[in-house]
């Protein structure tokens, strides 16, 4: 018998959530609601098409997509960070202090690798993005939920669980949050990035959704609150310029960076250089204002079509999320249903065939909570089809009800 690590088995629950997530999205026949990728017609195919054309030559950026890099990232893309992404949103930051990354999960798992030792406590939202928790279960870190309302995690309650727990981070989603679709206020963000301050806890803000706003003010991310470099700010490019292109980035004090520099050399060296000089010409010729609203536009109709419709057919008593940006609402079904077992029969029968995530996983406190919730996302399936999408499961649960 093979001797797998203990920590194949301590994410041994979250993993299978994830597996199970892949199986119904790889479906073509499914109208799937279920994963969180950006609408493919907004993928900037043939801007990439032609910058590749130009950058991959001798006299370019040839030679430099090829050859080794450096651990931080492509200093070009870390100054389009700086100036492009944070700038406009009141935080101040030096290119020294972004680290481009192979994705923004590679945020999580990089600062559990230089912060996490095995039962230590990290403070998550309930519900919360369960890759993460597949992430800090497999550096053996003990979850608990903190509480939620329409404003995001509650600051008494996160207060009241750092004096209990001791924890090492605070995890936080504050914009258009996965699962939920919810938005931290301006109120709360201060008041964590203060409670980080007073505490001397790590808040690990990951905000991959926040530059797609469909309505609504924006808001500065609690990093822009923070006085004593305890928050620090992942980021994706996966929404807003290719999820497989597998670029994110991390801005964290010039301490931290020093330790997430040394894990991520002995992770994987660098992120690939020739989609990190994609994306940095990309923002540099000017492309991503034009291509910012186009994403917008399309995501904000699919949105629309998507929360008219749970309004128009789902039933009576079923309470949904407005997000004004992101990719996802957050649904909870009268009338005791249970999601889980709602979700087989939706995805397996031919009248249905259509795929969503189950509540339940996103709770890591169990306990049967979100049993009558699930997460639709509404990017990837165009308006017609989600009306389509949206009638037949909202059909199937009616057939539940009666
Ligand atoms: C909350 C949250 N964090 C991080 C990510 C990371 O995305 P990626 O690794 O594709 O950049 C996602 C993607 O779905 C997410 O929802």
């Amino acid at each position: 018998m093979m001797k797998y690590a203990a920590r194949m088995k301590s994410m041994e629950k979250s993993a299978a959530i994830i597996r199970n997530l892949f199986g119904a999205m790889n479906d073509p026949e499914m109208i799937s609601f279920g994963g969180g990728a950006p609408a493919k017609e907004s993928l900037p195919v043939d801007i990439v098409r032609e910058i590749a054309m130009d950058v991959l030559r001798r006299d370019t950026r040839g030679v430099e997509a090829l050859a080794y890099g450096s651990v931080m990232g492509v200093s070009d893309l870390r100054e389009v960070v700086v100036t492009h992404l944070l700038a406009p949103k009141g935080v101040a930051a030096s290119a020294e202090n972004i680290m481009i990354l192979s994705g923004g999960l590679e945020a999580m798992n990089l600062m559990c690798q230089v912060f996490i030792e095995p039962g230590d406590v990290i403070l998550v939202e309930s519900p919360t993005f369960v890759h993460s928790v597949e992430i800090f279960d497999m550096f053996q870190a003990r979850c608990i939920a903190v509480d939620m309302d329409d404003d995001g995690m509650i600051p008494e309650d996160l207060e009241a669980k750092i004096l209990k727990h001791n924890p090492k981070m605070v995890y936080v989603i504050p914009t258009f949050q996965n699962p939920t679709g919810r938005t931290l206020s301006l109120e709360r963000r201060k008041r964590i990035a203060r409670l980080g301050s007073r505490y001397e806890v790590v808040i690990l803000e990951d905000d991959p959704y926040r530059d797609i706003r469909y309505s609504g003010k924006d808001l500065p991310p609690i990093k822009a609150f923070d006085e004593s470099e305890h928050t620090v700010l992942a980021n994706s490019f996966s929404k807003i310029f290719s999820p497989g292109s597998r670029l994110g980035y991390i801005l964290a004090s010039s301490e931290i960076i020093t330790r997430l520099f040394d894990a991520k050399s002995a992770t994987n060296s660098h992120t690939p250089i020739l989609p990190q000089i994609l994306c940095a010409e990309f923002f540099k010729r000017g492309y991503y204002p034009a291509h910012h609203k186009a994403l917008c536009d399309i995501h904000r109709e699919r949105r629309d079509a998507m929360i008219e419709s749970i309004d128009r057919y789902f039933p009576p008593g079923t309470k949904r999320t407005f997000p004004d940006g992101g990719l996802f609402t957050w649904v909870e079904l009268p009338g005791g249903i249970n999601t889980t077992e709602l979700l087989k029969e939706a995805t397996s029968n031919p009248e249905v065939k259509v795929a969503y995530v189950a509540g339940e996983g996103f709770f890591t406190e169990g306990n049967g909570m979100g049993s009558n919730a699930m997460r639709m996302s509404f990017s990837a399936v165009p308006p017609e089809k989600i009306r389509d999408g949206v009638e037949r499961l909202g059909k199937l649960i009616q057939s539940k009800l009666q």
